[in-house]
């Protein structure tokens, strides 16, 4: 239990490792096309720029999925039961969970993050907020498997998993996740998943190249956050900001584009950029009903019902593992 007498939440550290982020930058780094992976945006400056895209008037996810929550909250409350434990996957602000909370009332919480400091002061604060709850912050790195705290072992599971995160992974990774959950939530376990669907390329776009910049600035902080973990010697004024939809892969894709021929110091190694070079950062994958309740299929979960809001621009799955 943490110290804190008025603090009762019971926090788990499997201690994601440092060392890990060097060779996954190193690696696509050296990887052509280059790449690094998007769960590196995340330090406190870019968890505080995410926040404010999903205020942004062009960043319509983060809202419709929100006015979806309130339109299915009694189903999605008799769904999961108040007995269940729910698992958030990346919890970073845990905001869309309160929703669930104060309709549901499961009986345990596990959200899990790479963010210690994350959990640990929306741990705190939904310990306040909701004293009957059980609540056991998990600092890991939820893409890769892991253990649930014991003291939820008994109870029937619900992955929570909103904001369309699951289109961060290629396709392929997405299933490998869902199976991960799966063994993670044992057999009958649910899982409510939040995924964009596909539409205008134009309004996608305007989603991710937001006039006030916000978005551009979101992706080139990965660069002062691998400098300062890293020690890396990137300059980010000579790299731009990207974003387009791919449309035959059915993603946005964003990228940062070198402004000029240069070099950057990784370690012992040095990285050249040609002027123009891309890093890819992230994609986005956009998934239209049949083709995510596939994905879902592929990773060993059935459809038990799903919901959409009056513009068919975003979907709110609850899953079950198929038996
Ligand atoms: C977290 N994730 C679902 C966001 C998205 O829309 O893919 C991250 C993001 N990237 C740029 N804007 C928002």
């Amino acid at each position: 239990m943490s110290s804190s007498p008025s603090v009762r939440y019971q926090f788990f550290d499997l201690g994601p490792d440092a060392s890990d982020m060097y060779q996954e930058v190193l690696g696509g780094l050296q990887a052509l096309p280059k790449r690094l992976p998007p769960k590196y945006f995340y330090d406190e400056e870019g968890s505080r720029l995410f926040e404010a895209i999903t205020r942004l008037p062009e960043y319509y996810l983060t809202r419709t999925e929100m006015n979806l929550f309130d339109r299915c909250e009694q189903s999605v409350a008799e769904a999961l039961g108040n007995d269940a434990c729910v698992v958030e996957y990346g919890s970073g602000s845990s905001q869309k969970i309160r929703k669930v909370l104060q309709r549901a009332r499961p009986e345990a919480y596990v959200p899990v993050d790479i963010s210690a400091e994350h959990l640990e002061l929306q741990s705190a604060a939904l310990s306040r907020d909701f004293p009957w709850l059980k609540v056991y912050p998990t600092c890991a790195d939820f893409t890769q498997p892991f253990k649930l705290p014991e003291p939820v072992s008994e109870l029937p599971k619900v992955g929570f998993f909103p904001g369309s995160s699951i289109g961060n992974f290629e396709p392929d990774s997405a299933v490998g996740f869902l199976r991960n959950v799966l063994r993670t939530l044992g057999p009958g376990g649910q899982m409510l998943v939040g995924v964009d669907r596909k539409k205008d390329p134009a309004v996608l776009e305007a989603a991710y190249n937001d006039a006030q910049g916000i978005t551009a600035r979101f992706n080139l902080n990965l660069l002062h956050h691998i400098n300062a973990q890293l020690g890396v010697s990137f300059d980010p004024n000579s790299f731009v900001h990207e974003a387009r939809y791919n449309e035959a892969l059915g993603c946005i894709q964003m990228f940062l584009r070198s402004r000029e021929t240069q070099t950057v110091v990784l370690g012992e190694y040095e990285i050249s950029f040609t002027e123009g070079e891309t890093i890819h950062t992230e994609s986005s994958y956009k998934y239209d009903p049949a083709e995510f309740i596939a994905l879902a299929r592929r990773g060993g979960f059935d459809t038990e019902v799903w919901w959409t809001d009056e513009n068919s621009w975003f979907a709110l799955y609850l899953l079950r593992a198929a038996p």
